[in-house]
């Protein structure tokens, strides 16, 4: 089956649906349509807890401060110009997002309440309780629901980018994107849609990793569908690992203990109550999250144990709960009562810095295919995401593409585009295999591509990689498609990328981290005394290693 839309997003978390309802708004005789895999709300930003960093009491906090602090988390490696555009536009955006309906706690003077976290300078993240994202989630599926020119299509899977290669014998010069072919996931169907401009919005990569704090849809399709059309990718490398993901066992998400629970004022300690940040950086549980992730890293290394814990014990309760009821009660269920006990906390990996390459109009290198948010890179975070600046800039990005695309008229999709061909193919009666692969994939990455990475144990990635990447092609070709196996087929080539791009870095810097690489070089561009302990107690860690 074909259909015909004007603008296709993939992906209903807070990226594609600000853009989605943007254009909606602003070109009421335009079609947008949107697919997503899960029901409508299933995404990333459905889980946010911390908030939105933006810039809103202008007395105390500054733009230029903002700025400065993103590029520290970022170690070097962001785009200042991408960096000071995205906090610029930062209250223009939330003041957007308020009037759809998102609402955000104010403080007894009536002002919006600000929270910190790690890496920043100032109290500027904008939060609803701990409940950030379901919150903004809500509001824009409230106004989707509002707009007549948009429909939804929920459990509907995004395959490929249809691109020349599935038509042209000849690719041109240019390559250009016409659509998705998109699986309904009730019926089975594999329908085609055709569209003038593309945009993914399919968020993030936490599930290659398996202990992570993102959902079960979190498999890196777009990047993945992205590569696979030739599209440029870039900085895969710097994966970033949340510091205190709840010690839960969960199979698939880990429950998140936010950050702003340190910007509370809790306490990070080992099993003999040392508050152990202190000794790898003078800001202590407020350092940058790749800091901390690796500070938490080492000392588990060395100790043998588990977990290290988050102790609130000394916190006001009643604020305690009234800021973070939704943790408070998670907590409860697994029997620790934060106001007595210690959580148990363990870094899980939790977005991805990279992605899919993209100008400062959210056009990536293939011709009418854009991307937004996680999936994106658009040179703000550098190799390393300052908390909270991922809502920030999926909502700056959704509105320059918008603003890119509202006046350029609708280009033509060929009239070739074939349907999909699954002649040859059977049903797949062995997702055993598909499972069992997941697990491979997953406990290689876990184990050899980390928080810590080395030469050795990246060429094993590599060479393990090949095996599995064999048996899922073989299966891919020769199966009927199904979501798991797609997914499973997205995670070998974002495992694919994340790895080679590792290999290639040829320095440590923000959460890139290979403890083969020359720590000298680095010590000269970051001469701090904090830096300078993080290098001592790397460089004990390689002996005790050793
Ligand atoms: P998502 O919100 O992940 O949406 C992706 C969408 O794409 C989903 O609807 C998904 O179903 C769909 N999709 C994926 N693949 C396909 C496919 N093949 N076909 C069809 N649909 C597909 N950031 C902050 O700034 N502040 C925070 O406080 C914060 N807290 C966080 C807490 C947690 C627990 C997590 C996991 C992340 C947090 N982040 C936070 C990061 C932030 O939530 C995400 O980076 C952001 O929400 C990503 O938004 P997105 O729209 O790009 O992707
Ligand atoms: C958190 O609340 O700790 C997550 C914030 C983020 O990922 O930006």
């Amino acid at each position: 089956m074909k259909l015909r839309t004007d603008h296709l997003v993939i992906g209903s978390g807070i990226a594609g649906l600000t853009y989605a309802v943007k254009m909606a708004e602003a070109l009421p005789d335009r079609h947008i349509s949107i697919v997503t895999k899960a029901n409508e709300a299933e995404s990333n930003t459905k889980y946010a807890q911390g908030g939105v960093a933006v810039v809103w009491d202008r007395e105390k906090d500054s733009f230029n401060k903002h700025i400065a602090d993103t590029l520290r988390a970022g170690d070097g490696h962001c785009d200042p110009m991408v960096v000071a555009m995205v906090v610029n536009e930062g209250p223009d955006r939330l003041h957007e997002l308020m009037n759809w309906g998102a609402q955000f706690d104010i403080d007894d003077g009536g002002s919006l309440n600000l929270g910190r976290e790690g890496g920043h300078t100032e109290y500027r993240i904008v939060h609803h309780k701990d409940i950030t994202g379901h919150e903004i989630e809500m509001a824009l599926l409230r106004r989707i629901d509002q707009l007549p020119n948009i429909t939804l299509f929920d459990h509907h899977f995004a395959i490929d980018l249809i691109t020349e290669h599935h038509f042209e014998n000849d690719l041109p010069n240019e390559i250009g994107c016409y659509g998705a072919y998109v699986m309904d996931q009730v019926t089975g169907e594999i329908k085609v849609f055709e569209a003038s401009t593309t945009l993914l919005a399919t968020g993030g990569v936490g599930q290659v990793y398996g202990h992570t704090t993102n959902p079960a849809i979190a498999t890196g399709d777009g990047v993945a569908m992205a590569y696979r059309a030739k599209a440029r990718i870039a900085d895969m490398e710097f994966m970033q690992f949340h510091p205190t993901a709840l010690l839960d066992g969960a199979e698939k998400q880990s429950f998140l203990i936010s950050e702003a629970v340190r910007g509370f004022g809790a306490f990070l300690r080992n099993k003999h109550g040392e508050r152990f940040m202190l000794r790898y950086d003078e800001r202590g549980e407020l350092a940058s999250r790749d800091i901390v992730a690796r500070g938490i890293d080492r000392e588990l290394k060395r100790s043998g144990e588990e977990c290290v814990y988050l102790d609130c014990t000394h916190l006001n309760a009643a604020e305690f709960e009234a800021h973070f009821p939704n943790i408070k009660q998670k907590c409860l269920e697994h029997r620790i009562d934060p106001q007595t006990d210690w959580i148990p906390v363990v870094p899980a990996s939790h977005y991805l810095c990279g992605g899919i390459d993209v100008d400062q109009h959210g056009r990536t290198s293939i011709h009418n295919l854009y991307a937004c948010g996680e999936c994106s890179r658009t040179g703000l975070h550098g190799a390393n995401r300052l908390a909270s600046n991922s809502l920030l800039e999926a909502l700056v990005y959704a509105h320059r593409i918008f603003a890119w695309q509202r006046y350029q008229s609708l280009s033509e999709v060929p009239r070739s585009i074939p349907e999909w061909n699954d002649e040859g193919t059977v049903i797949n009666s062995e997702n055993i295999v598909v499972k069992h692969n997941v697990k491979r994939l997953q406990a290689l990455m876990r184990d050899y591509v980390g928080i810590v990475r080395s030469h050795k144990r990246l060429a094993l990635a590599s060479k393990n990689l090949q095996t599995i990447y064999r048996e899922v092609e073989t299966l891919y070709r020769e199966s009927r498609l199904n979501p798991e196996l797609c997914e499973l087929r997205n995670m070998v080539n974002v495992a694919h990328l994340i790895i080679c791009q590792s290999s290639r870095q040829d320095e440590n810097r923000g959460g890139f981290y290979n403890k083969d690489l020359d720590s000298s070089r680095r010590m000269k561009k970051h001469d701090t005394m904090a830096e300078r302990k993080a290098m001592d107690c790397e460089q004990r860690e390689e002996l005790i290693l050793a």
